[in-house]
């Protein structure tokens, strides 16, 4: 009868086990459909945010996308400050009027003394936010994206940066895993809080009733053997149980290790490394206007933009700063005739071809489409992420420009016929994997 109560415990002991990797399955499982629900903007008619719920998810779809491209580098929709604050709630902190002229060009609402913009650029130590050439739709569209992120932030105890379906590798989704990430973390430590105080509750139980018994009671042998055995830890990892859940929970904790890895892999987007000399695109291509191919030579004739070398920098600072310590560095290198060892920022993998000529002489496409507001960088950084989907995007979206040239007029006729669409770079092969893999 005692051995009964006995295996009763342990059956409990086990019972509980089972029910916390359910509810822990079920948590993990509901946390995932919080951040699918912050990737895809708030389903209309969902519990939260009536607000969100009646943006057009093809807006909100628009406004991810498109602060995930140019602002989620410096932005979180959340509260967290990246290199600018946390726009989490800006929609209600700004007028709409405000926001828009800010994000197209917010230098030229400081030049002109607004002192909201005043403040905020003060507050940030004067690091200008890149200007956009959006239009006003396009800028609404993040505003109600940002909106959108409020009530699933208020939702999740974390804030889940912007994203849309983890498109595979991209920074951003690594983010989201994160965040999700960080909420799971939580989950599991109050779990195990509960654990431990269970089981620190069934032992004092245990001994009280073993007391109780060997006190109270005449017990015949089999009983006595079983209320007085004694705790025997090789029986905890013999238990086929106790090793399936350990298994279970290492390959969980592995998968969620990798995944979070693999997303990553190859990705710098955002990569800012010190250079040797503090040479600034900010003085030099911003203020003093110097071309950006007085420096890198070959953008527009070859593959690569190519570095200056030391010389370059005599044209002007053989006479400009000598006297300046950094500028003396450049004299240094040119005495023991070394080049100047600048850290690489932009590094495609070797299996893929890219060529600048192409795109900025044939393709007229501006640096800063690709490289952002070097012009203001007083260290550049990677801008975009540089993946496969990020050029195969462009390309797909870029009508080609094949005015005046004959050999494309029969292609653009065939195109025509066969679809209303524009002719763009893919029409023309450009999401062909030859021309981009060797
Ligand atoms: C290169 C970094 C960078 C990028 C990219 C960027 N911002 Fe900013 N942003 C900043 C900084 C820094 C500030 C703080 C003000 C300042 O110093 O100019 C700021 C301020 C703002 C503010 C004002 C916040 C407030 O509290 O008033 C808004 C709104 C904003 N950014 C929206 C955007 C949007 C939308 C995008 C994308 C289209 C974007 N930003 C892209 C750096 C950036
Ligand atoms: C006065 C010379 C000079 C001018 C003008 C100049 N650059 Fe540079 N650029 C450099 C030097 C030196 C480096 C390497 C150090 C660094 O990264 O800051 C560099 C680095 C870069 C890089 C990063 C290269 C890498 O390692 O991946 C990019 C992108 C770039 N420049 C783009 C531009 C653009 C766009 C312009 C025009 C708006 C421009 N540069 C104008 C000298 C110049
Ligand atoms: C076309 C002329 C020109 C070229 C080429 C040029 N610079 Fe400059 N550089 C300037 C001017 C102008 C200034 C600003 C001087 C001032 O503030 O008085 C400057 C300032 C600097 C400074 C800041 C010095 C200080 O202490 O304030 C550094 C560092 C510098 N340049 C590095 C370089 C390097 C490295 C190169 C070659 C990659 C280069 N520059 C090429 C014109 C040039
Ligand atoms: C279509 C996008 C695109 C445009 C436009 C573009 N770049 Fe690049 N740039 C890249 C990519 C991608 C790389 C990395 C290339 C690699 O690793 O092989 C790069 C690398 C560079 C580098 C590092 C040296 C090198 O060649 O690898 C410099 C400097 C540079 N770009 C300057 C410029 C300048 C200046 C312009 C405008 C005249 C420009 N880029 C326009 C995409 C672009
Ligand atoms: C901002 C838009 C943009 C991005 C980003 C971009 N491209 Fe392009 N690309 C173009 C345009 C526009 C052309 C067409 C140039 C022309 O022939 O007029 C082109 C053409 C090409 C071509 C020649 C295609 C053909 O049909 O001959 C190759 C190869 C190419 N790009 C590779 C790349 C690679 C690799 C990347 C990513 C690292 C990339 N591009 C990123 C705009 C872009
Ligand atoms: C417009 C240019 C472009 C086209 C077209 C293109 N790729 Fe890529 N691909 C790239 C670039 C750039 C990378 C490197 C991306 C990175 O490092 O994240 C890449 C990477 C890859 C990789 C390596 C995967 C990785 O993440 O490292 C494979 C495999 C690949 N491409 C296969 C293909 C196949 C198959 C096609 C045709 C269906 C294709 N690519 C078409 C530009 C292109």
């Amino acid at each position: 009868m005692i051995s009964c109560i006995l295996k009763t415990k342990s059956k409990v002991f086990f019972a509980f086990l089972f029910a916390l990797v359910i509810s822990f399955g079920a948590l993990a499982q509901g946390a995932s459909e919080q951040a699918e629900v912050a990737t895809k903007g708030v389903e209309p008619g969902s519990t939260q945010g009536a607000e969100a719920g009646s943006a057009d998810p093809a807006v909100l779809d628009a406004g991810a996308s498109l602060f995930k491209n140019n602002c989620a580098v410096c932005h979180s929709a959340g509260s967290d400050v990246i290199v600018g604050p946390g726009l989490q709630g800006i929609e209600k902190k700004r007028k709409e009027a405000w926001l828009i002229s800010w994000i197209k060009n917010s230098q030229a609402l400081i030049s002109a003394g607004d002192p909201e913009a005043v403040a905020i650029y003060e507050e940030y130590n004067k690091q200008a936010m890149p200007s956009f050439a959006f239009s006003d739709d396009e800028v609404k569209s993040i505003l109600a994206y940002i909106g959108s992120q409020a009530n699933v932030a208020a939702a999740v105890p974390t804030t889940v940066a912007g994203v849309d379906g983890a498109t595979p590798g991209e920074n951003v989704g690594t983010d989201a895993i994160g965040a999700v990430g960080g909420y799971l973390d939580i989950i599991l430590v109050v779990l195990i809080v509960v654990l431990i105080v269970l089981v620190i509750t069934l032992l004092l139980i245990s001994s009280l009733l073993k007391n109780y018994l060997n006190k109270n009671r005449q017990l015949d042998e089999i009983d006595n053997e079983v209320v007085n055995q004694r705790f025997d830890f090789s029986k905890i990892y013999k238990s086929k149980a106790v090793r399936t859940l350990v298994v279970l929970i290492f390959v969980v904790v592995l998968l969620d290790l990798t995944l979070d890895k693999v997303m990553g892999i190859g990705i710098q987007q955002g990569y800012k490394p010190q250079q040797p000399i503090a040479f600034s695109h900010k003085l030099h291509a911003g203020e003093h206007q110097i071309d950006c191919n007085y420096c890198h030579t070959t953008v527009y004739e070859s593959k690569s933009a190519s570095i200056p070398s030391a010389n370059i920098c005599m044209n002007c600072h053989s006479q400009i700063k000598k006297e300046s310590p950094e500028i003396q560095k450049i004299y240094k290198a040119i005495e023991r005739n070394e080049p100047i060892q600048w850290v690489r920022i932009h590094n495609l993998p070797d299996l893929s071809y890219f060529n600048h000529s192409q795109h900025t002489q044939v393709g007229g496409v501006e640096c800063q489409t690709c490289h952002g507001p070097i012009q203001e960088m007083d260290v550049v950084y990677q801008y975009s992420p540089l993946t496969m989907g990020w050029c195969i995007d462009c390309h797909r979206e870029t009508p080609l420009n094949t005015e005046g040239n004959k050999y494309y007029d029969n292609l653009v006729k065939m195109h025509d016929e066969a679809s209303k669409g524009a002719f763009t770079v893919s029409s023309n092969g450009g999401t062909e994997c030859s021309k981009c893999h060797y």
